[in-house]
């Protein structure tokens, strides 16, 4: 296999107009320059501040190969510092969640520290009378990240020094989270019902480009929703339909529902499909909810934001977010052919419990490791990372409706069944990839 490290120029050639190289999927030079470069120049999202409600509270979470910590401080703040005790490196907790108290202590040498990573204490302290400690980056505490956004609760990081600030980076696709969290009538969201975690046997940049296909749930979830429609029939359109069949009916919807339903792109690989309608838009109404969304937001904008409810929002790389029914995705490569897929539900303050039943009901068809839905999906990424090992053809399709205008343009409103959505990607992911090489060079 070809050689890509300190060759921006071969990376660059893997990205054509309408196409892209088989080795983007494949190469574990690749992924080891992504960890590098790619996840490392741009905004990966990190968890929910309502996982680290109380001081003290801390999640653990590797982002591009680096073991990261969020901490809940005393004054209500969310920082993020490397996962790393400024002695020799043990990490500092191992556990995925928890509440240190009021210090972290390590477990190999006792050194403590603040709970914003500043030193706290060391045993046998005299031994360091004289020495450089105190000057050195070990003395200084925890490395902390210094990039760190909270956006209405959702924490991003971006590991580098350089790159661009979050707003120019995500842009307009923020409008997705604003309608998750509008979507409380208090304006605020929970993590509820812990995580679905699936670990897949393929490159994350194949999910990603998943969320963006719609020509495939027609055949590729077939099975599930012929089983679903078979259920169903003979009923009238206007029955109550219970709510796992309202949520498995729709992946039928043809190839023509999928296309109308319009999707958008964005300058950095952000996309979101289901622009006029969704899969989620004819979900039964709940009178309670709306009520409450009336008083909360008044009744045009409690009516705008309830009528917006898009298929998928990605924000390249590393999210995807359904603003309804409120549950989020987290892309967590692990290697060029292995990547953790997260699925959490989020519970929205003031909102009826049905709503929360609703997403938990959802995760659990569609995304949870055994769902009716995801493994039809799983099971085909994996059979992609075999079948693209085959020789005659080195090269991925991504010719649906390619037009050359489209290199002129950032942000393009376009058919749902487009494969522009993830064109779009593959540019961003060239980008970022050349910046940060040459940023190293
Ligand atoms: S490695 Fe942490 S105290 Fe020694
Ligand atoms: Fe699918």
């Amino acid at each position: 296999m070809t050689s890509y490290r300190h060759h921006p120029e071969r990376i660059a050639a893997l990205v054509q107009d309408d196409r892209v190289h088989r080795d983007l999927y494949l190469s574990d030079e690749i992924f080891a320059l992504e960890q590098e470069h790619l996840f490392a120049n741009t905004w990966v999202y990190l968890g929910h501040a309502s996982q680290v409600s109380e001081p003290g509270d801390f999640v653990t979470q590797d982002v591009a190969g680096r073991p990261l910590l969020m901490v809940r401080q005393p004054d209500g703040a969310v920082h993020v510092m490397y996962n790393r005790c400024a002695h020799k490196g043990t990490q500092l907790v191992t556990d995925e969640c928890g509440n240190t108290g009021r210090f972290f202590r390590c477990p190999y040498h006792a050194w403590t520290y603040k709970l914003d990573g500043a030193p706290l204490g060391l045993p046998l302290k005299n031994g360091y009378e004289g020495t450089q400690l105190k000057a050195c980056e070990s003395g200084q505490g925890l490395s902390v990240v210094k990039h760190v956004k909270v956006y209405r609760d959702f924490v991003f990081v971006r590991l580098s020094d350089s790159g661009p600030s979050f707003e120019d980076y995500f842009g307009e696709v923020l409008g997705a989270i604003d309608n998750m969290v509008d979507r409380s009538p208090e304006g605020k969201l929970t993590v509820g019902g812990g995580v679905l975690r699936n670990i897949v046997h393929c490159n994350w940049k194949m999910y990603l480009e998943n969320i963006n296909d719609t020509v495939h749930p027609m055949s590729t979830h077939e099975s599930a929703t012929k089983a679903a429609e078979a259920l169903w029939e003979g009923r009238a359109p206007t029955d109550p339909k219970p709510m796992a069949m309202e949520q498995m009916l729709p992946f039928g919807s043809g190839y023509e529902f999928f296309d109308k339903m319009g999707g958008r792109v964005f300058a950095n690989g952000h996309s979101v499909l289901g622009v006029n309608f969704s899969i989620h838009s004819n979900y039964a109404q709940l009178p309670e909810y709306e009520a409450a969304m009336r008083a909360a937001h008044g009744e045009e904008r409690a009516a705008e934001i309830l009528q917006r409810s898009p298929q998928n929002s990605v924000f390249y790389p590393s999210l995807s977010v359904k603003g309804s029914p409120q549950a989020i995705r987290v892309i967590r490569p692990l290697a060029a052919n292995r990547t953790l897929i997260e699925a959490w539900s989020f519970r929205a303050t003031g909102a009826p419990a049905l709503l929360f039943e609703r997403v938990m009901s959802y995760n659990r068809l569609v995304f949870s490791p055994m769902s009716v839905v995801a493994h039809d999906d799983v099971h085909l990424f994996e059979s992609i990372q075999q079948g693209l090992r085959a020789g005659g053809n080195e090269w991925v399709s991504l010719h649906r409706n390619y037009d050359p205008a489209e290199l002129a343009q950032e942000t393009i409103t376009t058919n749902g069944t487009n494969e522009l959505l993830m064109r779009n990607q593959f540019r961003a992911w060239a980008k970022s990839m050349a910046a940060g090489m040459e940023a190293a060079a």
